[in-house]
């Protein structure tokens, strides 16, 4: 566990002044007072994390503003995609999606090639542009709300 994804999520929350809750720490999330609502994960085995799908289908996101982020190994958008689509079909207004790389060790847990490609390429990930670059996401999302 490296948190990358936390740590673009603290930078989401410093510019946004906002509240980050751990998933890990909460059983029940009172969301009625958020206007912007932001869901982020790592990415394991091609999919972000189980406990996030569980928690917003449990959600009332009707009319609610929201964004997914992740980080994982090659660092795209296209694993936010099955989450972007949950919360389409609760009515959520998905207002953007962001991703960057994340660092981890192949080694750790597959001996498959690609993954110790894929690791190599991520190393140092979140660095200094994809901090920069959470930050040009969240203040665009911000300003279109
Ligand atoms: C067990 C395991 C499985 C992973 N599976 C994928 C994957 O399918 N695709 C990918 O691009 N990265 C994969 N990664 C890399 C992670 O997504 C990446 O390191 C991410 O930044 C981890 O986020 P976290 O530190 O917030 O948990 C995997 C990493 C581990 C340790």
């Amino acid at each position: 566990m490296q948190k990358n994804t936390e740590k673009i999520a603290r930078i989401f929350a410093e510019k946004a002044n906002c509240e980050l809750i751990n998933i890990k720490d909460v059983s029940e999330v009172k969301i009625e007072k958020y206007n912007l609502i932001g869901f982020g994960s790592g990415v394991y085995r091609e999919s972000l994390s189980p406990k996030l799908f569980r928690l917003v289908g449990k959600l009332n996101l009707e009319g609610k503003n929201v964004f997914v982020f992740s980080t994982s190994g090659v660092g795209i958008k296209f694993y936010n995609n099955s989450l972007i689509r949950v919360l389409e079909s609760k009515g959520a207004i998905v207002k953007g999606s962001f991703a960057c790389k994340g660092s981890f060790i192949a080694g750790e847990f597959t001996d498959k090639k690609i993954f110790n490609i894929i690791g190599k390429l991520s190393q140092d990930h979140p660095d200094d542009r994809d901090f920069k670059e959470s930050e040009r996401f969240i203040m665009r999302i911000l300003n279109s709300i």
